[in-house]
């Protein structure tokens, strides 16, 4: 038992993601983990879609991280998908965030979608250090 699941009752899974099998992996425990905690399945969907944005950016972005999956009691049922890494950090957070930015030429969609596919969404960066996302969604 790590310490979330001591103070929650609820387990921390935390899913490492470095190759695209583990964002594959990572986003069918999510989908599964969410219909077992009884979200919609367009939520569950919706979920691991937004998983799957970040994980696919620490590979891309930051060479891996790990992925956290958690259930929320407070202050209602939710899920809250965390994906950390020690990447190059994000340095203009507003800039990402726009449809279409990209540092690599790609599509530039990942982060927009996230904050529509969740109901919460929170970015900590540090540049040379790291990033650490946050979203939830209630169900
Ligand atoms: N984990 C990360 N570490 C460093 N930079 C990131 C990370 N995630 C996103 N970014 C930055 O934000 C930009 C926008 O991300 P995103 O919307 O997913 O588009 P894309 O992945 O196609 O570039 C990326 O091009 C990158 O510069
Ligand atoms: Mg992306």
């Amino acid at each position: 038992m790590n310490a979330a699941t001591a103070q929650t009752g609820n387990p921390d899974i935390c899913l490492p993601v470095m190759n695209e099998q583990d964002v594959q992996q990572a986003v069918r425990q999510c989908r599964r983990l969410c219909m077992q905690y009884g979200f919609k399945q367009v939520q569950a969907f919706q979920v691991a879609t937004a998983l799957a944005e970040l994980a696919k950016n620490m590979l891309y972005h930051a060479d891996g991280g790990e992925i956290h999956i958690r259930l929320l009691h407070t202050p209602r049922t939710g899920i809250e998908i965390e994906a950390c890494d020690h990447g190059p950090g994000i340095p203009d957070i507003e800039q990402a965030m726009q449809n279409h930015f990209s540092t690599r030429g790609t599509l530039g969609i990942g982060l927009p979608a996230v904050k529509r596919l969740m109901d919460e969404m929170q970015i900590e960066t540090v540049t040379g250090q790291g990033t650490r996302i946050r979203a939830r969604k209630w169900r």
